[in-house]
């Protein structure tokens, strides 16, 4: 029996792709299980690594490819993987699946849907790494993921993909699924690694990274679903990979949007595709509205002018993990920031006073711009935290906590001036 048959209610997230690379085999909400997988080519790219490739040849072939990683920083691959080597083994991979930010669902459409490119990519990198052993550190709120991850795992073992002796091989490596507990915070890669350890999953001051100090102190490469699963597609396309995508920033990539577009879903193109014609691959604003921002996540707000940037992580390119939440006329921007200030406060694991404070009084100036008493001295504050809680932060949560007020302070100070008197442009505030 199939596992997706054993596991109901899947929601139906609708995916589209014109490249057919990571998303070739994910169109169908179902998982695809080991012989299909098998049968339209899959473990190939394993094969041929073992076979025609030494570690090394991969992890040049990674550098040559200037794959960026999908997790939201961008960091070159290559460069990571080369960095762990420079330190001595054993040496650890992570999988980050905990993929928690709002609006992001894209890792979930390869684990839930196609697992074994997961678990291939994941093999290809310990064979490069020299790693024995890897972890895949999977969201608490995706039980399903967890069983398909599972039953992929055992799966492998059984034809001879993972375990001992991959393919009568000297190579050998396992795969190990570990489920968090509900907090944004432990995608940090630090704080992973503390969680993955047995403790709370608060950062670690970095450096040192955790490719020279990471798990059990060891050398460890953390790397996003995605990343990995785009492993097994240079290890067969090699050179070529170079033609997918224009920009500088080559390799397929998944865009998840949602809101008011028509057909809300996972899009799989090239890094070249500007924002415009992503909203448009999507069907465009819904119900004949007027578009009015876009939400990158809870890390950035962009407007009408921003609409023909790149998707790439050029300085102007939109980066990310490329979450596009899509607001029409009707959707008012403080209220929306209000959700995402819930979200940074409700979040901050509480290590650094600046984050754990100041995410605490984002959320309530914007609860009282929303509610029509706020001041300029409010606007003004809001400024100062922006500076304050950055410098003050030691991960990436406190450095981005400000971002989208930053941006929506800039790109539409109306919405402010309005609500300041009193007035809510999209009507719903008051
Ligand atoms: C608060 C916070 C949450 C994060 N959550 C995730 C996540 O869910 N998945 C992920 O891959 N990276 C997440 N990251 C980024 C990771 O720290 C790390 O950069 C990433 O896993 C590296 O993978 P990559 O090089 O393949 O992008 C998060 C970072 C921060 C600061
Ligand atoms: S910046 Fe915020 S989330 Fe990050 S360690 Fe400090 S308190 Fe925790």
């Amino acid at each position: 029996m199939n596992i997706r048959e054993k596991i109901p209610n899947l929601p139906e997230i609708h995916v589209e792709s014109n490249l057919n690379l990571l998303l070739r085999r994910a169109k169908e909400n179902r998982t695809v299980d080991i012989e299909e997988y098998e049968t339209t080519g899959g473990y190939s790219a394993l094969k041929k690594a073992l076979k025609k490739f030494t570690p090394e040849d991969i992890v040049i072939l990674v550098e040559e490819s200037t794959l960026r990683g999908r997790g939201g920083a961008g960091f070159p691959t290559g460069r990571k993987w080369r960095f762990a080597l420079m330190n001595p083994p054993p040496r650890y991979l992570i999988c980050n699946a905990d993929e928690s930010e709002p609006g992001t669902f894209k890792d979930r459409i390869i684990i839930e849907r196609d697992p074994h490119l997961l678990l291939e990519g994941m093999i290809i990198a310990g064979y490069a790494l020299g790693a024995k052993e890897g972890y895949i550190y999977i969201r608490g709120e995706y039980p399903a993921g967890y069983m398909i991850l599972e039953n992929a795992i055992k799966e492998a073992k059984e034809y001879g993909y993972l375990g001992e002796n991959i393919l009568g091989t000297d190579f050998s490596f396992d795969i190990k699924v570990y489920r968090g507990a509900g907090a944004y915070i432990c995608g940090e890669e630090t704080a992973l690694i503390e969680s993955l350890e047995g403790k709370r999953g608060h950062p670690r001051l970095r450096p040192p990274y955790p490719a020279q100090v990471g798990i059990y102190r060891r050398p460890t490469v953390v790397n996003n679903v995605e990343t990995l699963s785009n492993i097994p597609i240079i290890v067969t396309y090699e050179q070529y990979f170079m033609n997918i995508g224009s920009s500088g920033f080559y390799g397929p990539k998944l865009f998840p949007i949602s809101g008011k577009v028509k057909k809300p879903g996972v899009y799989e193109a090239t890094m070249d595709i500007t924002l415009r014609e992503l909203i448009e691959m999507a069907g465009g604003v819904k119900d004949g509205k007027k578009f009015k921002a876009v939400f990158s996540g809870a890390l950035g707000v962009y407007s009408e002018k921003d609409l023909d940037m790149p998707m790439d992580y050029s300085p102007k390119g939109f980066g990310g993990t490329g979450t596009t939440i899509v607001l029409d006329e009707e959707d008012c921007i403080i209220d929306s920031l209000l959700v995402i200030a819930n979200f940074f406060h409700h979040e901050s694991c509480g290590k650094c006073t600046p984050c754990r404070v100041g995410t605490y009084e984002q959320l309530n100036i914007l609860k009282k711009i929303k509610e029509g008493n706020g001041t300029e001295q409010d606007l003004e504050y809001l400024k100062h935290l922006a500076e304050n809680i950055p410098s003050g932060s030691i991960c990436g949560l406190g450095f981005s906590a400000p971002q989208a007020i930053v941006d929506a302070m800039k790109k539409f100070p109306e919405e402010f001036e309005a609500h300041l008197k009193g007035e809510c442009p999209a009507g719903i505030c008051f």
